[in-house]
């Protein structure tokens, strides 16, 4: 199935602008979830064997998520549950809808199946994922739902914004991702900085643990930062007892040539792979066993993913390897994985 995407679907699909393609596929997978033998068909022919995992308490079916930023709004989760994926990170949302940036705002560089984006969260707002969510649950395995900052709504007005986004969504989600890593907002990344990080992450901690169902938070980290800076996100996650995905997309163009360094937003795909396998790697060595680890940057393979898996990730996810790749690539890990004889550790 992979080749026929790639010689086939892929080549057709390339032929139009990024963005639209990415509405058609999303507006396509709305519409084939509400059929049932087209679902069913999809997810007999994704189908691999399971790989059972649990990480914070939840169990998922397989360590493969799909990362944030493909359904943006919540809206086709029942038909991406169906490629087999082991959980889905839905949105980024937040609290009030907002345009994201100027068109164009996403590329392809084809040859070095890499993507740039520069979206700028653009989403309907909480309430609205709420709706379409709430109308697709129950779905077949957890979700995750990041959660963002308006463009509009300054740092220090932050927390709240934050706050007031998780209030709306927390009902339908299994665990949250807090989004501090997109260099498409401006000054979001400034939130990564340590005390910064505390007062933005508490208020969410503490509206959870009041809850009666208590669900875990992952905060997810840019592989651009500073060595000092990674160190206290990981000493923080491991006292407040929150996960860390590492990573979002980069700021650094030295992985692809000179042309594409006046393309603003964040690089993705594989020229990102040995960047954030780096960061990875030196997140699980200050974590040592303490902290939840999801990685996320440059898996096109299952190979990719395995060795996330080996730097010490629980859980791996995947975004522009699904653009390249294909909606197959999924069963193309697992069943990799499988041959490989990998097993979740015991933690
Ligand atoms: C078009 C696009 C939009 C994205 N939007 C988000 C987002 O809204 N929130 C987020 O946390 N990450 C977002 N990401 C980052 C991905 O979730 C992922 O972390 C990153 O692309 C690295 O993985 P990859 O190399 O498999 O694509 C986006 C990535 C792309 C390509």
């Amino acid at each position: 199935m992979g080749f026929l995407y790639r010689k086939l679907i892929r080549r057709l699909l390339f032929n139009f602008n990024p963005e639209l393609v990415h509405d058609a596929v999303i507006r396509s997978a709305r519409a084939a979830q509400n059929v049932p033998l087209l679902n069913s068909m999809v997810a007999l022919m994704a189908r691999a064997k399971d790989l059972p995992v649990t990480v914070a308490g939840i169990k998922f079916r397989n360590p493969v998520g799909l990362a944030a930023g493909f359904d943006k709004n919540c809206e086709a989760a029942r038909f991406l549950a169906g490629l087999g994926f082991g959980f889905l990170e839905l949105g980024t949302v937040t609290l009030r809808p907002q345009p994201g940036n100027p068109k164009p705002r996403l590329f392809r560089l084809h040859e070095h199946r890499a993507i740039i984006n520069r979206m700028g969260f653009n989403n309907a707002g909480a309430w609205e994922a709420a709706r379409s969510l709430e109308r697709l649950l129950p779905l077949p395995v957890p979700v995750g739902i990041s959660i963002g900052k308006n463009a509009d709504c300054s740092i220090e007005a932050a927390p709240a914004n934050y706050l007031e986004a998780l209030k709306v969504m927390y009902p339908f989600g299994d665990y949250f991702a807090v989004n501090v890593s997109s260099p498409n907002t401006l000054q979001l990344r400034s939130l990564h900085a340590g005390e910064r990080l505390r007062r933005l992450v508490e208020p969410l901690l503490d509206f959870a643990s009041g809850q009666k169902r208590v669900k875990p938070f992952f905060v997810k980290i840019a592989p651009d930062l500073e060595h000092q800076e990674l160190e206290a996100a990981v000493e923080l996650a491991a006292e407040m007892k929150f996960g860390l995905i590492a990573t979002n997309t980069t700021v650094a163009r030295s992985s692809v040539p000179e042309r594409w360094r006046s393309y603003e937003g964040g690089l993705s795909g594989r020229p990102l792979r040995q960047l954030s396998n780096e960061v990875l790697g030196r997140t699980a060595a200050l974590a040592k066993g303490r902290v939840a680890l999801m990685g996320s940057g440059g898996i096109s393979d299952g190979a990719a993913a395995l060795e996330k898996l080996k730097l010490g990730a629980d859980l791996v996810q995947v975004y522009s390897g699904l653009v390249y790749e294909g909606p197959f690539l999924v069963k193309e890990i697992l069943d990799y994985l499988n041959r490989s004889g990998w097993r979740p550790p015991h933690r």
